[in-house]
C-alpha cells in the first residue's frame, strides 16, 4: 500500500511515544520507507535501537554528529510526507514559532513535504490556549493535525489529549500522501450501516450491511476538511469520535433523521442499507414459541425517493446498490426514478469485506473503482468533485 513512499516519523518526548513503536512497525510493514527522527527528550522513553530495529533504517537523534552520513536538509529533501507523533506541545510551539534548534524541528522547517501532526498531551496542556493558538496558526499555513482522543491520560486526567489509534492515523497518512484539505467548507452527509426492524422486545429484522463503505466515506471526507454528519443503524465497527454521528437504528428513525438534516448538506452518501419492509405489529412482549408464525410486514418510506424530490441545484445525491443480478440495469434504473447525480453500485459479494468493486455510474459517467473500501472512498469523492467542476 506504501510502496515505494518515504514517511519520516518524528517522535517527541510525549509518553506515548511508545505507542508510535507499532505505528513505524504498522507503515514498515505496509510498504513504506521509514527514517526516524527522535528528539533528546524522546529518547528518554523509548530506545532509538527500538525503532531502528522494527524500520531497518537509519534512527538519527542528533544534529551535530560527526559519525552520521545524514545531514540535515537531506532528510528534508527525502521525505514524502512528515509525521509527528506523539507531537509534544513543545514541538508544535517550536513550529509555530519558527523555531529549529534541534534535527527535528530544522528538518520540520525545511521540508517542503506535507506535515502531519499528532498531538498527545496532558488536558490542561491541550487546551492551554496557547498550544490551541499556535494549532490554529499552523493549521492555516496548511500543516495537518490530528485531534487527540477522549479518555484517561496517563497523567490520570480523563479528557482530550490522548493519542489516537494507529489505525486513524494511518488513514490520514494515506490521505495525506495524496490529497490535501480539498474538501474544507464542504458540508456532506453519510448514512451507513443496517437497519433493525423490531419485530418484538427479543428479535428484529436486519441484514448483512456492516456500515464499512459509509464509514470510509465519512472518514476520508473529513480528513479531506469536509463537514461531516454521519447518520448511521447498525454497524459492526466502532465510529469514531471525531465523526458528528447520529444513530438511526429503525428505518423509520433513519427517515426522520435524514429528513431533518438533508437540506443543510450539498453532497450526500445514502449507504445505509435500510429496510423495505417492517412488521406490521411489533409486540410489546416476546412471542411465544407456537405453531407456525405468520409475520405481516409493511411497506418502510423510500427515504432516497423523498430526498431525490427534495434536491434542489446545489444539491448532490449519491445513491448506493447492491444487487445480487443485473448490477448495471437495476443501477441505471434507480438513478432516473430517485432524482439521483451517482450511483455506485456493487455485487453483493463485497457486503462486509474490507475490499470492494463498485461501478460509479451517473449521466455520462462509467467508471469502475477497485480497492480497499478506503481507497475507492477517495475515488468515488474524486469522481463527484470532478463532475461539479464540469
Ligand atoms: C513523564 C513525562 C511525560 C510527558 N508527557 C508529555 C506529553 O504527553 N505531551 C507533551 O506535550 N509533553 C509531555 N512531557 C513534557 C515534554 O517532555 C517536554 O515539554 C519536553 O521539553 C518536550 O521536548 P521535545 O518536544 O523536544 O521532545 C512529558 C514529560 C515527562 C517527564
Amino acid at each position: 500500500m506504501f510502496k515505494n513512499k518515504k514517511i519520516l516519523l518524528g517522535i517527541t518526548g510525549g509518553i506515548a511515544a511508545y505507542k508510535a513503536v507499532d505505528l513505524a512497525s504498522k507503515l514498515t510493514k505496509m510498504g513504506a520507507e521509514v527514517k526516524t527522527v527522535m528528539t533528546s527528550h524522546a529518547c528518554e522513553f523509548v530506545n532509538p535501537i527500538t525503532f531502528k530495529s522494527i524500520t531497518h533504517q537509519p534512527v538519527i537523534t542528533k544534529m551535530f554528529d560527526a559519525e552520521s552520513d545524514i545531514e540535515h536538509i537531506s532528510l528534508a529533501d527525502w521525505a514524502d510526507l512528515v509525521v509527528i507523533a506523539p507531537a509534544t506541545a513543545n514541538i508544535i510551539g517550536k513550529t509555530a514559532s519558527g523555531i529549529a534548534d534541534d534535527l527535528l524541528s530544522t528538518t520540520i522547517m525545511a521540508t517542503t513535504a506535507p506535515i502531519l501532526f499528532v498531538p498527545a498531551m496532558n488536558i490542561h496542556m491541550y487546551e492551554n490556549p496557547i498550544v490551541q493558538e499556535n494549532i490554529t496558526k499552523l493549521t492555516n499555513l496548511g500543516y495537518f493535525f490530528m485531534e487527540p482522543e477522549f479518555g484517561i491520560l496517563a497523567c490520570g486526567y480523563e479528557g482530550k489529549g490522548r493519542y489516537p489509534m494507529n489505525e486513524e492515523i494511518v488513514f490520514n497518512i494515506t490521505t495525506y500522501l495524496k490529497y490535501t484539505k480539498d474538501l474544507s467548507g464542504k458540508n456532506i452527509l453519510v448514512t451507513a450501516g443496517a437497519s433493525r426492524e423490531i419485530i418484538d422486545p427479543m428479535r428484529f429484522i436486519t441484514n448483512h450491511s456492516t456500515g464499512k463503505m459509509g464509514l470510509a466515506l465519512a472518514r476520508a471526507a473529513h480528513i479531506r476538511g469536509a463537514n461531516v454528519k454521519f447518520i448511521h443503524s447498525s454497524i459492526s465497527i466502532k465510529v469514531p469520535e471525531y465523526l458528528d454521528s447520529i444513530k438511526a437504528v429503525s428505518a423509520e428513525e433513519m427517515h426522520n433523521a435524514v429528513l431533518r438534516e438533508y437540506p443543510n448538506f450539498e453532497i450526500t452518501f445514502m449507504t445505509a442499507a435500510v429496510a423495505d419492509y417492517t412488521p406490521a405489529k411489533p409486540s410489546k412482549q416476546k412471542i411465544k414459541k407456537s405453531d407456525d408464525l405468520n409475520l405481516e410486514l409493511k411497506r418502510t418510506k423510500d427515504i432516497l425517493l423523498e430526498i431525490g424530490k427534495k434536491k434542489t441545484s446545489d444539491q448532490m445525491l449519491i445513491g448506493f446498490a447492491a444487487e445480487s443480478e443485473n448490477l448495471e440495469k437495476n443501477a441505471l434504473q434507480k438513478i432516473e426514478k430517485k432524482n439521483l447525480d451517482f450511483i455506485c453500485a456493487n455485487n453483493l459479494n463485497v457486503s462486509g469485506k474490507d475490499e470492494t468493486e463498485i461501478l460509479v455510474l451517473g449521466k455520462g459517467t462509467e467508471i469502475k473503482l477497485i480497492g480497499s473500501k478506503f481507497s475507492v472512498a477517495h475515488q468515488i469523492i474524486d469522481v463527484i468533485l470532478k463532475s461539479t467542476k464540469k
